[in-house]
């Protein structure tokens, strides 16, 4: 199996609200089309520039306030923001003969201060046994403690790759791989192991900031670590066409982790 995480950066420009990249997302599905059907397939793509403005401009992430209709309203507008991309994602898929199917993951998760508290995979499972490729999303979550939430494609792929141990995970970037410091200044690191993930954060300065809602490299890293405890991830860029398909082949450029 492998699990395709497509970053909002790819498939759309962060400061171009709505902005689709139609041929970006083609040529993904394209790559992955040499790989299907002999290899199982989950696709979970982000917010970009769709999910990230709603959810910050109706403060998802602070929390419910029971007594303003604003919270419910931005929850849903950017649920609908979400299902505006997926479905330009989707048809992307089929315009390439590739069955992707949607799953909506504010329906299949449950979280807690953002972390996936439950999710029934049951749907999913049966899906991939029928040979669709189903494609899920960074979303708005119902939240046990904050009430609402927002659930980044970061932390269902953590969880998907708990649940089905896939051989491959691979986050595709707009850069080319994990840098050793800032974009543009490191460098690319090819080859990763689990215990070089600590020392990286601390270069990184991996603290709270940056402008998306649900943290970036940082929070990709650690969770990255999680991962690889069942399989090897990869970070290329989703950009620059050949790449996905030399990280499934094993011969891509890019950064590896393994354990
Ligand atoms: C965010 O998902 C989803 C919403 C903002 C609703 P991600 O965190 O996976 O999105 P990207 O990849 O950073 O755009």
């Amino acid at each position: 199996m492998i699990i395709v995480k497509i970053g909002g950066s790819v498939f759309s420009d962060k400061s171009d609200p709505r902005s689709f990249r139609e041929d970006v997302v083609r040529e993904i599905a394209s790559e992955l089309a040499g790989f299907y059907p002999e290899n199982e397939i989950i696709v979970v793509h982000g917010g970009g520039s769709f999910g990230h403005p709603l959810a910050q401009q109706y403060r998802i992430r602070e929390g419910i306030e029971p007594d303003s209709d604003f919270k419910r309203v931005g929850f849903s507008l950017t649920h609908q923001a979400m299902l505006e991309v997926n479905d330009r994602i989707v048809e992307a898929f089929l315009s390439q003969h590739l069955p992707a199917f949607s799953v909506s993951s504010s329906s299949v998760f449950l979280t807690e201060g953002g972390e996936v508290a439950y999710g029934d995979v049951e749907v999913i499972k049966k899906l991939l046994e029928l040979k669709f490729i189903p494609v899920l999303f960074g979303d708005v979550s119902v939240d046990l403690a904050k009430g609402v939430e927002i659930l980044s494609g970061d932390q269902i792929i953590a969880y998907l790759a708990k649940m089905f141990r896939p051989e491959k995970v691979i986050f595709l970037m707009d850069v080319d791989g994990v840098y050793d410091g800032s974009p543009g200044e490191g460098s690319i690191i090819q080859d990763l192991t689990v215990e070089d993930i600590e020392p990286l954060l601390e270069r990184l300065k991996c603290t709270a900031g940056g402008t998306d809602v649900t943290g970036g490299i940082c929070n990709k890293l650690l969770k990255a670590r999680e991962i690889a405890e069942y399989s090897e991830v990869w970070f290329v860029n989703g950009r620059i066409p050949g790449r996905l398909r030399g990280a499934i082949a094993g011969q891509g450029s890019g950064t590896r982790l393994r354990r």
